[in-house]
């Protein structure tokens, strides 16, 4: 079978298409038809060497939406969460590197794993759905507990998992206030409903152009880290919280004082349990929810798709068809 493999590190252009062996399914495990892979920002982070427990050669990817056992289905690509729902055991992983991933015609993975496909969805949405959808998911309802009525700060609206932020605090009936880099990206955003939208490579001081719009925020949902976080977190009201689930711009410092003064509360999260991955389901279905595709590239296209994601050019997930 065809797929996209990674032998070293050195960046996206080291990512090479290869025919190796289809896979074979062992105790317990599905053998997944690939139709449509999705890119996620690991899978850059992998080609550059940013990402702990590498083990090469391996073929990326982590979501996809495909066939099994003559049914359409969607694979959650979080395996071996454990049994707390606070957090996923010191050894749970995610599909693509340190195991096989789905940027190739065939992925095995645990029965548990595979799901129905949303009947609303085309396969590239469905393909779009699982990482971005359930990190999303938890990182706004089950660990920032999203309110109808409540206001969420949603930075870099453009990224991947930031999209379906936004489309599920529309959903859940919440405002929201969206920063991004592009203008183009904050149309986009207030076209899907966003209420308030602030250019932060333009206005370096888009906190308080938050400040001014809306006052302070219940909720921020946050994956830039850096600067962005610090900045977050001053518009985020007393009793408010504050989510991260990435550091795509490095560390930061935080200001100690409001942090305890104003009694914040700041949550980690990362991908999802397999509650959380049927809760998101559910949710996308009951909802009619769409992720936002924002461009479909052949498996042989993979090296544009990934400096596509490198330049922070798309709004929304990017996604791979996969020859059959
Ligand atoms: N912990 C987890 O389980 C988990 C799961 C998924 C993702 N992540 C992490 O979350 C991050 C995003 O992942 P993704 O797949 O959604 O990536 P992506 O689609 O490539 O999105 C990245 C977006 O981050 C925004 N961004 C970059 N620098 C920024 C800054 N200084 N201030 C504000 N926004 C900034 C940009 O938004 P604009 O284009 O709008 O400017 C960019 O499009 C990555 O660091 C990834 O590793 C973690």
């Amino acid at each position: 079978m065809q797929a996209a493999r990674l032998h070293e590190t050195g960046g996206p252009d080291k990512v090479r298409l290869e025919d190796v062996s289809a896979p074979e399914a062992g105790a317990g495990e599905t053998i997944v038809r690939v139709h449509a892979a999705a890119l996620n920002h690991r899978d850059v982070f992998i080609t550059r060497g940013l990402y702990p427990n590498i083990v090469l050669p391996r073929t990326l990817g982590a979501d996809c939406c495909g066939e099994a056992g003559g049914a359409e289905v969607v694979v959650d690509p979080t395996i071996g969460w454990g049994g707390d729902e606070r957090v996923w055991k010191p050894d749970a992983t995610i599909l693509g590197v340190p195991l096989d991933g789905t940027f190739a015609e065939f992925v095995v993975v645990p029965q548990e794993n595979v799901h129905s496909k949303p009947e609303h969805l085309s396969v590239e949405e469905a393909a779009a759905l699982p990482l971005g959808g359930v990190t999303a998911y938890r990182a706004m309802f089950v660990r920032g507990k999203l309110q109808a009525g409540e206001t969420v700060l949603i930075t870099g609206v453009g990224g991947g998992v930031q999209t379906f932020a936004l489309l599920y605090a529309k959903a859940a009936g919440a405002r929201t206030v969206v920063t991004s880099s592009r203008d183009g990206k904050l149309e986009r955003a207030k076209a899907l409903g966003a209420d308030v939208a602030i250019n932060y490579a333009t206005t370096p001081d888009w906190h308080k152009a938050v400040k001014a719009a809306v006052g302070a925020v219940d909720l921020a949902i946050d994956s830039a880290g850096g600067d962005s976080f610090a900045k977050a977190l001053s518009v985020v009201r007393p009793g408010g919280r504050a989510v991260t689930y990435g550091g795509t711009s490095g560390d930061t410092s935080l200001k100690m004082f409001p942090i305890f003064w104003h009694q914040l509360s700041i949550f980690g999260t990362s991908m999802g349990s397999p509650a959380d991955f049927k809760a998101m389901l559910a949710f996308v279905s009951q909802h009619r929810i769409k992720p936002i595709v924002d461009r479909v590239y052949e498996l042989s296209e993979i090296k544009s798709a990934m400096q596509r994601m490198d330049d922070a050019l798309q709004f929304g997930k990017i996604v791979l068809r996969i020859p059959q």
